[in-house]
């Protein structure tokens, strides 16, 4: 920074350290980018520079491209590089078995089509979650049951599934948010108890752990997404883990129009299925990416841990909570709760404002999933009338509150995964403009 410093901003920079130290901030260091006056009012950004983009494309993606495009064999029918992601994916994950599928949405429909999910059968969801998660069991024309958000970790309240389940529920479907593991220990125990399925939404979560495990990995099934927003991307694409021979069979059957067995050599025995193929230019793309992967998850998952020390000291930022359970979050999302009252009552609308000014990118997060009127008018569905009858969906609309979800959607604040892919220069100068933003609440406001 060339700026020199008035005194209004030397006194500001002194008392932003003294803020630091006063909330035992620790030593960050900023250089001579400090100045105390958010962007919004006229002052420097505290991050100037770019965060890492995404996707990122090496020589190696360009080469599997071509390699696929060269083979002739495009569809995974005839080609092998879908085979041999399936093979990688699965020895990274732990699992016995992996299919490679069209998208994260396909790998969810593929175990609700292998487990029949169908008319009159519920299934239990967080309200927490991208649509999709909702869409699979919609699609299947089976009763979504939202469970709430438990508001410190932004995972599915696990303590409430159980009042959830009724002689009707035939899958637990917990997502891990944000890429971090959903309560496992009680969701699996829940499972066991009431031997019910638990198809875990991982779409987001690719090499996060619970106790040293990959989710995906620990319930019946589980699914992963390869949109382009994913931390391993092959702009769409999806894959379904399991360690259940027998479930991975109907699955590939499933997704393969339901018309050829797991192994091609013995004999077919047709199902319902449609097409859900991986081609074979995503499977290459994601075959090229294997080598990075992992060290990319390593590099979100320290950068996060050391954001996570510098906000936690913030009065009224509060980072999601990490379960005792958690060995490594894949980070898709950095998440946060805002506390207005601590920044002088200022909307989280400004907030986010200020801090994109502050060339921080970052947004509000899920709205509530519950109250929307695509889901909402569920209720009025002329299928969903006729399958379960006015009453069930009347107080199916009416049992629909998540209150702490609706408080968590208020608040949260998210940060995107490649923005972790950074530095700690990046980090800290997240934190930096937090504080400015902290500091002057009062002035943006009226902003
Ligand atoms: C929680 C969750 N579930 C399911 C999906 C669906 O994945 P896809 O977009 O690959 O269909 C996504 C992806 O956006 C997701 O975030």
């Amino acid at each position: 920074m060339n700026k020199k410093l008035d005194r209004r901003d030397f006194i500001g920079n002194l008392s932003m350290a003294g803020a630091s130290l006063a909330i035992g901030m620790p030593q960050l260091s900023f250089g001579t980018t400090i100045n105390d006056k958010p962007a919004l009012l006229g002052g420097p950004k505290a991050h100037p520079t770019s965060f890492p983009s995404w996707p990122i494309v090496e020589k190696s993606d360009e080469n599997a491209l071509l390699e696929a495009l060269q083979s002739k064999k495009w569809g995974r029918l005839n080609g092998q590089a879908v085979a041999s992601f399936e093979e990688a994916y699965k020895n990274l994950s732990g699992a016995k078995h992996c299919l490679a599928v069209s998208s994260g949405t396909s790998a969810l429909y593929t175990a609700m089509g292998a487990l029949d999910i169908g008319p009159g059968d519920d299934v239990i969801i967080p309200v927490y979650t991208f649509v999709a998660t909702y869409n699979v069991v919609v699609l299947n024309y089976a009763l979504p049951r939202f469970v709430d958000t438990d508001i410190e970790s932004f995972q599915i309240e696990a303590n409430q599934i159980e009042q959830a389940i009724s002689p009707q529920t035939k899958v637990i479907m917990p997502v891990h948010i944000g890429g971090s593991p959903a309560d496992l220990d009680t969701i699996l125990e829940l499972g066991k108890k009431h031997d019910i399925p638990i198809v875990e939404d991982a779409c987001q979560a690719p090499m996060a752990e619970w106790r040293g495990e990959k989710v995906g990995t620990l319930g019946l099934a589980g699914a992963i997404s390869f949109q382009s927003s994913k931390n391993l991307t092959s702009g769409e694409g999806g894959a379904l883990l399991t360690n259940d021979k027998e479930f991975a069979e109907s699955c590939y059957d499933f997704h393969n129009q339901g018309r050829y067995t797991f192994d091609p050599n013995e004999p077919y025995s047709p199902t319902r299925g449609t097409n859900l193929r991986m081609t074979e230019f995503q499977g290459g793309l994601l075959l090229a990416q294997m080598k990075r992967f992992p060290q990319q998850v390593n590099h979100r998952w320290d950068n996060a841990a050391f954001l996570t020390s510098l906000l936690k000291e913030i009065p009224g930022i509060r980072p999601a909570k990490l379960y005792e359970g958690v060995t490594k979050s894949a980070y898709h999302l950095y998440m946060f709760r805002y506390d207005k009252r601590e920044f002088q009552g200022m909307d989280r609308s400004k907030f986010l404002e200020a801090l994109r000014a502050e060339g921080i990118p970052c947004s509000g997060g899920y709205g509530m999933l519950n109250k929307e009127k695509y889901v909402t008018d569920l209720a009025k569905n002329k299928h969903y009338l006729k399958i379960y009858g006015e009453k069930t969906m009347k107080d199916w609309l009416e049992q629909n509150h998540c209150p702490q979800n609706d408080q968590l959607c208020k608040e949260a604040v998210w940060f995107s995964q490649s923005m972790l892919l950074g530095t700690r220069k990046d980090m800290e100068q997240i934190a930096q403009a937090i504080q400015k933003i902290m500091k002057y609440a009062g002035d943006l406001k009226k902003a």
